[in-house]
């Protein structure tokens, strides 16, 4: 398997299906995820939570209220019991039936394409014992790591992460402003920044790719916005319906 290249010269972004492709389908399901895959997209986002038991639970919010049928915090129940709500009705009735994921789940589909990966670490503030080593190794287990970047909000998780194994991709996310940013990219070993979209100028991306950071950013819903970060040279972009921008990098 080839290395994925996060960092993009083409001058086309990348499309990054948020959840999958969360406006048309129940985000961080398989359904949704193996979707965005079938667009034809190269990197897919998802978030990670964690079980009672341990398990690597593919869910955005810390409780189960908002996505299904059930209600209670991720931590609190067993994998069997997170297994039994339905994360697709509330969608639509047309999804009855879909389940949250598990990692592994999502890890196996994901290796029978060839999609990218941005594993987000949900972690805070439910804070979960070792996660950030636990993604990792699956990760390495399925041999995904030339495709994989690992995000979070939390960048200790991502600091954890390098230290599991220093040559996996990390990039943290940033909803601020950042003094010297690079700088505190060096001293956390990353590999990338995603920063809100709203926060980026032409001269912020320009300053990462000098210092050989890859720029993600998230999330594009206008077509405008969208080619003003592609024509300053933003690496992805993070889209909640892929189809609607996919011809926007589809050039001749
Ligand atoms: O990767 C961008 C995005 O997923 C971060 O925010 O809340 O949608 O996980 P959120
Ligand atoms: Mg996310």
């Amino acid at each position: 398997m080839t290395e994925f290249s996060f960092r993009n010269y083409t001058g086309i972004p990348y499309l990054i299906g948020h959840r999958g492709a969360l406006e048309l389908y129940p985000e961080n399901t398989l359904i949704s995820l193996k979707s965005a895959i079938e667009m034809g997209i190269e990197i897919i986002e998802f978030d990670v939570q964690m079980s009672r038991d341990g398990e690597l639970i593919i869910i955005h919010d810390d409780t189960v209220d908002r996505t299904t049928d059930g209600k209670g915090f991720v931590y609190e129940m067993t994998t069997e019991e997170i297994r039994l709500f339905d994360a697709g009705t509330k969608f639509s009735p047309s999804f009855a039936g879909e389940k949250i994921p598990i990692l592994d789940e999502v890890l196996k589909l994901s290796a029978s394409s060839n999609i990218a990966l941005n594993i987000e670490i949900k972690n805070g503030p439910v804070f979960y014992e070792n996660i950030a080593l636990k993604i990792v190794r699956k990760v390495l287990e399925f041999d995904l790591r030339d495709r994989t970047v690992i995000s979070s909000f939390d960048h200790e998780a991502l600091y954890d992460a390098k230290k599991v194994d220093s040559k996996i991709k990390t990039a943290p996310l940033s909803v601020n402003r950042m003094h010297r940013v690079c700088d505190y990219l060096r001293e956390l070993k990353a590999d990338g920044f995603h920063p809100r979209w709203n926060y980026l100028t032409e001269e912020l991306i320009s300053e990462l790719h000098d210092n050989g950071y890859f720029v993600n950013t998230w999330i594009v819903n206008e077509e405008s916005q969208f080619t003003k970060l592609a024509e300053w040279g933003v690496d992805a972009i993070g889209v909640n319906n892929p189809l609607k921008f996919k011809k926007l990098t589809e050039h001749d």
